[in-house]
């Protein structure tokens, strides 16, 4: 099969060559993969820790060539959304069916093949903040992958959503459309207490947004953006002054039990419409490196999806 593969000769690390088809578990199910999209650890960390001839990536969207062996799973020829520890860049995936959700005929599989790892990731992370009705959240780096889709899905479970962006002048309208109420520069200019906050980016952010949590508010820590230490002052931690049991939770999708319902739904919702993907960059896998090194340079604000043409 053709897959990208790891080459550090080659430009931003991968080039498309031929590997060795994929040989599916008892519990797998074997997918032709139409269309893949990028995420910043993968691309960032993945590519340079990976041995040259390495075939990664995390987000598939496809179609079943070969049900699981062990009947579990949808049948050949369903159209599905898979999210695997690595093999997503190729034709063809071999990929756990407790990761992998059905999709409906209709859907455009580029625009499924964002959710994975970043629909997924922001739906899970806001289950953790418990219930966002009437609430205010404060979602840190909103217009990357996982920073857009959880802007929605805070907004359509009833929060007062505010998102944190390095640069609301460019991003900011964009935002609101997908449902923010507030747009800030970063999370120590808020000028209110939040019951919640999901985090993308780490570092200063972090402690800045720790900061504004009310009593008995969670900080759900799900990315690391900046590549920054977190310092807190002396007493950022006390829990005087009306700000008692504040929490810092940290958040591993991967380590999630059976991603099959949320990956249903959440393609079910773009299909319909209800969830934009935010896709800011689309082509063909011939064009990966220009896609790969929009992202290491911070220049994306989105997903980028390759088609596997
Ligand atoms: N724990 C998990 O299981 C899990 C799952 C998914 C993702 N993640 C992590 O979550 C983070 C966000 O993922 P993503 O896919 O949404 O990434 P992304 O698309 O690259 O978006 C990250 C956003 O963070 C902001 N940012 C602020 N400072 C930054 C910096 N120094 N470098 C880069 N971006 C910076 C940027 O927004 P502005 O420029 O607008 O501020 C950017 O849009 C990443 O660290 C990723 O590895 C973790």
């Amino acid at each position: 099969m053709r897959a990208l593969l790891v080459d550090r000769t080659a430009p931003a690390g991968i080039r498309l060559g031929e590997a060795p088809d994929p040989l599916p578990g008892p519990h797998e199910a074997l997918v032709r993969v139409v269309a893949t999209s990028l995420n910043q650890g993968e691309v960032k960390h993945g590519v340079s820790a990976a041995p040259d001839g390495a075939v990664l990536g995390w987000d598939a969207a496809g179609v079943v060539e070969r049900a699981a062996a062990d009947g579990s799973g949808p049948a050949a020829g369903t159209p599905v959304v898979t999210l695997g520890a690595d093999g997503a860049w190729a034709e063809l995936r071999a990929v756990d069916t407790d990761l992998l959700g059905a999709v409906q005929p209709s859907a455009d599989l580029g625009a499924i093949s964002t959710i994975p790892v970043a629909a997924t990731s922001a739906l899970l992370a806001l289950r953790r903040t418990g219930p966002l009705l009437g609430r205010r959240i404060l979602i840190t780096g909103a217009t990357g992958g996982v920073g857009r889709y959880a802007v929605q899905l805070a907004r359509q479970s009833g929060a007062y959503v505010i998102a944190s962006t390095g640069d609301p002048d460019t991003h900011g309208e964009e935002l609101r459309t997908l449902g923010a109420h507030e747009v800030i520069a970063a999370p120590a200019r808020l000028a209110g207490p939040v019951d919640a906050v999901l985090d993308m980016v780490g570092g200063e952010q972090l402690v800045q947004s720790y900061d504004k949590l009310t009593e008995n508010g969670t900080l759900v820590a799900l990315g690391h953006s900046a590549g920054e230490p977190e310092h807190f002052p002396y007493g950022a931690l006390f829990g005087d002054q009306g700000r008692h049991n504040r929490a810092i939770v940290s958040f591993f999708l991967l380590s999630s039990p059976d991603l099959t319902p949320a990956l249903t739904w959440l393609a079910d919702q773009v299909t319909a419409g209800t969830l934009n993907p935010g896709i800011s960059w689309r082509g063909s896998w011939n064009e990966s490196a220009e896609a790969v090194t929009a992202m290491l340079e911070g220049r994306l604000h989105g997903k980028a999806v390759l088609d596997i043409t």
